[in-house]
């Protein structure tokens, strides 16, 4: 593709954390999964590489921007993202209504002030939100139009979804949003311009574990927003093609009838990828940069690997430990998961062709040998569900809705 119309980046999940003392110990409460302690110097490493980006029109920034929604992290935040040198958009993320995610956050630094999503768009007004909303529709010069939705959920909006058990890190789009939504991609459409869609949640499965009947299911029910299949069909009917996200802290795409969804991984997670969008009269051609280095951390990639496969083995094993049987082979089985490097490789989706190998499955009696087998098969299925994914880390998305159709013809 020759001469872009229109370059665009996109960073995902900052969760921005500013120690409160020399020896904060909250910013070390996640080591595997947010590097909360390094995530002022990871912004500003990838806001740095985007700056150096030639003729860039804008950048898009999805969502969960501070720890949880802490008025002195808001300010810092505001302060890195004021260095980006092209305009730049906001979404709305779960973490970002700190004060109505409730219970959720009391015993982290408790007393402080927290934005809820009001205060969050008086805050961000005019830098980051144009238009005093959450959602909002912003036309940049070219054919192309940013259509941002807000997918976060306050307490009110838990009641009001009608999903039974919402939580405050689901998403849901509200019917007055969806409407809002489909007059402007009506009035786009008319007006022949392209629409491109943002927010926090993702909009279909980007594993096997979020389908209906899976152990996992409820675990994860969390990344994809409730009513995904209404606000896919408003998008279908008006040929947007594709929706960009975050949240889920990986990087991953899938497809379902037309309509692509690209997860930008977490600013402040492995791999620490941002994307750059190179959008053409034919294509978008979305690409992944991963931040190598910063200050505190010079090899950023293979320790933050190492970091996160720990992490996930400490959470899983933490769940494995009330699971009798299993109790007396807990090391082997965290050693099995960690030297897999299944999540890892599931963050920066280089899990095609995974399996764990089989010399790293320990050996047991009879019963606890049936519940490690299927520890292996949930582990595998997320191999064999990116066996027939696109390569989430570089790939070209057709502008013409039959050729994407095409392209896109997944199980
Ligand atoms: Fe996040
Ligand atoms: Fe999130």
């Amino acid at each position: 593709m020759t001469n872009p119309s229109l370059k665009l980046a996109l960073i995902g999940d900052p969760h921005l954390a500013v120690p409160q003392a020399a020896d904060d110990p909250l910013l070390e409460i996640d080591p595997g999964r947010k590097l909360h302690g390094l995530s002022q110097e990871l912004l500003a490493g990838v806001i740095s590489e985007i700056n150096a980006v030639d003729n860039l029109s804008a950048v898009v920034i999805l969502g969960d921007l501070t720890r949880d929604s802490e008025i002195f992290n808001h300010q810092r935040v505001s302060e890195l993202l004021a260095g980006i040198n092209a305009p730049y958009y906001l979404v709305l993320g779960n973490h970002d209504l700190g004060l109505e995610r409730g219970g959720v956050v009391d015993k982290i630094y408790p007393g402080i002030e927290r934005l809820d999503r009001g205060q969050f768009i008086d805050f961000y007004s005019g830098r980051g939100l144009p238009q005093g909303s959450g959602y909002y529709r912003a036309d940049l010069p070219g054919p192309c139009s940013l259509i941002v939705l807000d997918s976060s959920m306050s307490p009110q909006d838990r009641q009001a979804c009608g999903f039974k058990d919402a939580g405050p890190d689901d998403g849901w789009i509200e019917p007055v949003q969806l409407r809002w939504l489909d007059e402007q991609l009506e009035d786009l459409q008319a007006a022949g311009r392209r629409a491109l869609v943002f927010m926090h949640h993702s909009c279909m499965d980007h594993s096997p574990a979020e389908r209906p009947g899976h152990v996992l299911h409820r675990t994860l029910k969390f990344w994809q927003l409730l009513n995904a299949a209404e606000l896919n069909q408003i998008l279908r009917r008006h040929g947007v093609p594709a929706v960009f996200s975050g949240h889920l802290h990986a990087q991953c795409v899938n497809a379902e009838d037309g309509l692509v969804n690209v997860v930008t991984s977490a600013t402040v997670s492995y791999p620490h990828a941002w994307r750059l969008l190179s959008i053409g009269q034919d294509s978008i051609e979305v690409e992944s940069r991963l931040l190598r280095s910063i200050p505190s951390c010079p090899e950023l990639q293979s320790s933050s690997r190492e970091w996160m496969a720990q992490g996930m083995t400490d959470i899983i094993l933490q769940k494995l430990r009330d699971i009798g049987p299993l109790a007396r082979h807990l090391d082997a089985l965290g050693e099995m998961v960690t030297r897999s490097q299944w999540w890892p490789r599931f963050s920066d989706g280089s899990l095609r062709g995974f399996r764990v190998d089989p010399a790293l499955v320990p050996k047991t009696d009879f019963v606890s040998n049936l519940m490690t087998q299927q520890i292996v098969q949930i582990l595998n299925s997320f191999g064999a569900w990116q066996d027939s994914r696109p390569d989430p880390g570089q790939l070209s998305i057709p502008l013409d809705d039959d050729k994407r159709r095409e392209a896109f013809r997944l199980p």
